[in-house]
């Protein structure tokens, strides 16, 4: 197979078409009371306008392609679920500022091109283990994400209403055009620092060192400014695409379409959906409507996945190898990576498959609290982290970027990390209504320590 670079997206394969997966199995698909009401608001989806553009799509996939061979690096992190409450300007910006924060720690560690994606503007729809929760003996389904019901715990908030699909798109929109605004107008314009100024609190050894690095970047850019003769623009700064777990299928569908002058069919709803563990089965219905859509895509890839599994997956969602055009995101859990990654990356190396290695530290560290809260340990997601690098390393393979579950916010969800949080302290700001993200100083925090071991010269 040759790596080839598709500049103009490719043709949907052969008897694709983007209702096609309707005709295969469908997991994690919310019971509509309604149907005919369910496919009025795709019908109207249908019709509104896209929120990313195709240019835009193109821009992210060879952005991608340079993470393959490990010239770039993929920062992907966000809410686990986005909640229509959170939709607030100060939310918004917090979340941005913490994602572009990160960024420019992890550039100025390695000196490379990260390329940032958010969870974010569409991350609605949530895959569930179980399809009914109980509490004091009361069992009603599950919460799926703000796109399909809601999170209080009554008959009503929990029935799907195929409404709140439109609500979530306006909500992605809303966002998108504020986080657009942001960019656009110069909030991360690198002349003005103060608007990304750390909110470390003041006296930490981080906060020290964030100061020390935004001095070193303004400082390298006035240098190359003047060697230059001229001012890097505005639109030589940040760009942020976004991304969601492409779950709820008939709202995908609605958002996916042809585009004036280039062959392929994408999904414009985000840039770079992902499949999620639960639904990555070789014949079902997700992996059939991945398999055509010209978009970047994600493969979450869990313990149970075999390699050869992960091989086949990988030839159906990339035939052509194209480069950038699949990120496969382990989450193995800290105690299982360095047994389960290695034979996953060796078989994927021997197809010849160019794909990105992301590592989501995040979903094989879940465990109960004593109180019955989900948490994860800090030094378990770095553990895992570290462990990725090195198994990389180890092979001669690239981790090409990190996939988390953070916040700008001062919630209090996972333990650990510099702060100290403890188990105790969960019940104090504890907000995510499914996975406990980073909050703002263990991400931070985590972005340091990142950017330390992309520095360390590679052994072995
Ligand atoms: C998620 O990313 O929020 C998620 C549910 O992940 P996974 O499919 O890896 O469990
Ligand atoms: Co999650």
């Amino acid at each position: 197979m040759s790596l080839t670079e598709s500049p103009t997206g490719n043709a949907p394969p052969a008897g694709w078409h983007p209702g096609s997966w309707r005709s295969f199995p469908a997991l994690q698909q919310p019971q509509y009371d309604d149907p005919d009401a369910l496919e009025l608001v795709l019908g109207r989806l249908g019709r509104l306008p896209p929120l990313v553009t195709s240019w835009e799509i193109e821009e992210l996939r060879s952005g991608l392609a340079q993470a393959v061979r490990g010239q770039a690096f993929l920062l992907q992190a966000g809410d686990c679920c986005e909640s229509m409450d959170d939709c607030e300007t100060a939310a918004i910006v917090r979340n941005l500022k913490v994602l572009i924060q990160f960024s420019f720690v992890l550039i100025h560690g390695s000196m490379k091109r990260v390329i940032r994606v958010g969870r974010m503007a569409g991350q609605y729809a949530k895959p569930r283990s179980a399809a009914t929760e109980t509490r004091n003996g009361v069992s009603l389904p599950v919460y799926r994400g703000d796109n399909v019901n809601r999170s209080g715990f009554t008959e009503g908030d929990r029935r799907p209403d195929p409404q709140l699909l439109l609500r979530g798109y306006e909500q992605a929109a809303l966002k998108l055009n504020f986080v657009r605004s942001l960019i656009g107008g110069g909030f991360a314009d690198l002349h003005h620092p103060e608007n990304w100024d750390l909110d470390f609190p003041t006296g930490s050894r981080r906060a020290e060192e964030y100061r020390r690095m935004v001095h070193s970047i303004t400082r390298s850019m006035q240098f190359m400014e003047a060697v230059l003769g001229s001012q890097f623009r505005e639109s030589h700064g940040v760009t942020v695409y976004t991304s969601h777990e492409g779950l709820h299928l008939g709202y995908e569908q609605a958002l996916t379409r042809p585009v004036p002058r280039r062959s392929g069919i994408y999904n414009l709803g985000t840039h770079m959906p992902w499949i999620g563990v639960r639904t990555c089965d070789p014949g079902g219905a997700h992996v059939e409507y991945f398999r055509g859509i010209a978009n970047p895509v994600g493969l979450k890839v869990g313990p149970d996945m075999e390699p050869q599994r992960l091989v086949e997956l990988a030839r159906r969602l990339n035939p052509d190898n194209q480069p950038g055009r699949l990120t496969l995101i382990h989450r193995l859990g800290h105690q299982r990576v360095r047994d389960l990654l290695p034979p996953l990356v060796e078989a994927v190396r021997q197809a010849g498959l160019a794909v990105i290695w992301s590592c989501d530290p995040m979903h094989g560290n879940t465990v109960n609290a004593r109180e019955g809260r989900k948490t994860r340990h800090f030094e378990q997601i770095l553990e895992e982290l570290l462990a990725a690098f090195d198994v990389h390393n180890e092979l001669g393979t690239v981790l090409g970027g990190v996939h988390l579950e953070l916040t700008g916010d001062n919630v209090t969800e996972c333990v650990g990390g510099s702060t100290q949080l403890g188990e105790p302290d969960l019940t104090r700001a504890y907000k995510s209504p499914v996975d406990p993200r980073l909050n703002y100083d263990q991400a931070m925090e985590l972005a340091f320590l990142i950017a330390e071991r992309m520095q360390r010269p590679n052994v072995g």
